[in-house]
């Protein structure tokens, strides 16, 4: 409809508004996204396990179908995710078992990956999110134990950022995390980046997920976060924003519709958010949306099962909320 502004359009020059998308979403909803979205991130389909599915044989299908719609629509497109530990496929870590010679067998199937995914879209790509989710956050450990770290060793992620530079030396590599504005959490982000930059690993970005609630974390607290990110000289990204409408003592999983009152606490959320974000646009290049509207959001059902969710701009019939107008004003 002509009447409703473009969301990223109010932010024009400022940063990238996109969303997170399937082959599923673009094919119903293309008018809608490339409407409001200048920038788009597969949501499942360029994962290790989509692309890659068995160490012989790829199936770019997906991916493919999502670059032409954005390159059609003058989007830009960002990588999603080279090296996580959930959605990689089990051949990757087979006869892995810690020794020198299986730790160069994993990092090379990496190799081949990442040189198939990125050359296939080298210069097209402007983003990857190269490590994902790397940082324990429920014990006092550093790093999570995953297969990568276990078979390969501390360095992995140094390793993966300089394999996915020489893939596709065009790109700008992030690491990228959620809970990332949390204090401990946030610190053990801040000496994992300066870490890899200390060894010269080309660490271009910091990707704060931004899967935020109705409670917090708080501006301040964000705030923090953007400023230590920043102060590594890394560029930030907001890779996968939505404000979960859940309070976890309210755990009724009959609401079928948001409240007054989380439709206004939502609101004013958004508001606060895109104000922090304006103010610092000097160091933030883009801000994703994790789904384009409530229709599609990974939060329905979670945490608690078949309850639905609210986390996005524009509702479950594509149309505008009262966060949307804040937003854009
Ligand atoms: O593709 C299979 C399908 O063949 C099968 O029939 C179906 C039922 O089992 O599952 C489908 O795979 C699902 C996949 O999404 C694709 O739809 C997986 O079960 C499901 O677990 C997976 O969930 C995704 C999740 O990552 C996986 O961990 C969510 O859609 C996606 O929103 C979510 O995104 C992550 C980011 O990548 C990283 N940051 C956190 C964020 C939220 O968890």
């Amino acid at each position: 409809d002509t009447k409703t502004p473009s969301l990223y359009g109010a932010y024009e020059g400022i940063f990238h508004i996109g969303a997170a998308v399937s082959t599923r979403t673009i094919r119903r909803e293309g008018e809608f996204i490339a409407s409001h979205y200048n920038s788009l991130t597969a949501e499942n389909q360029m994962k290790f396990e989509e692309i890659h599915p068995e160490e012989s044989s790829y199936d770019f299908d997906a991916a493919d179908e999502i670059m032409k719609f954005a390159e059609k629509n003058g989007m830009a497109v960002r990588g999603h995710a080279l090296v996580w530990h959930n959605q990689t496929p089990d051949w990757v870590f087979e006869e892995a078992d810690g020794t020198p010679a299986s730790r160069e067998r994993v990092l090379e199937r990496l190799h081949s990956h990442a040189h198939a995914v990125m050359s296939r879209y080298r210069g097209r790509i402007h983003a990857w999110d190269v490590v994902n989710e790397a940082i324990e956050e429920k014990t006092e450990a550093y790093l999570r134990e995953t297969k990568w770290l276990t078979t390969v060793g501390e360095d992995y992620l140094e390793q993966a950022f300089r394999i996915a530079h020489a893939a596709d030396p065009s790109a700008q590599l992030f690491y990228n995390d959620y809970n990332e504005t949390d204090p401990i959490k946030r610190d053990k982000i801040y000496r994992l980046v300066r870490s890899l930059l200390e060894v010269g690993a080309p660490v271009h970005g910091m990707g704060m997920q931004g899967h935020w609630n109705l409670h917090g974390p708080s501006i301040d607290e964000i705030r923090e976060a953007i400023e230590r990110y920043a102060s590594l000289g890394v560029r930030l990204h907001i890779t996968e924003l939505d404000v979960s409408a859940f309070d976890f003592e309210d755990r009724r999983s009959d609401l079928l519709a948001p409240t007054d009152e989380m439709q206004e606490m939502l609101t004013q959320r958004y508001d606060d958010i895109f104000r922090l974000f304006r103010e610092y646009r000097n160091f933030i290049d883009s801000v994703t949306f994790w789904g384009a509207a409530d229709n599609h959001t990974w939060l329905d059902g979670f945490p608690v099962r078949g309850r639905l969710n609210w986390p996005l701009p524009f509702d479950r019939e594509l149309k505008p909320k009262p966060a949307f107008w804040r937003i854009v004003e």
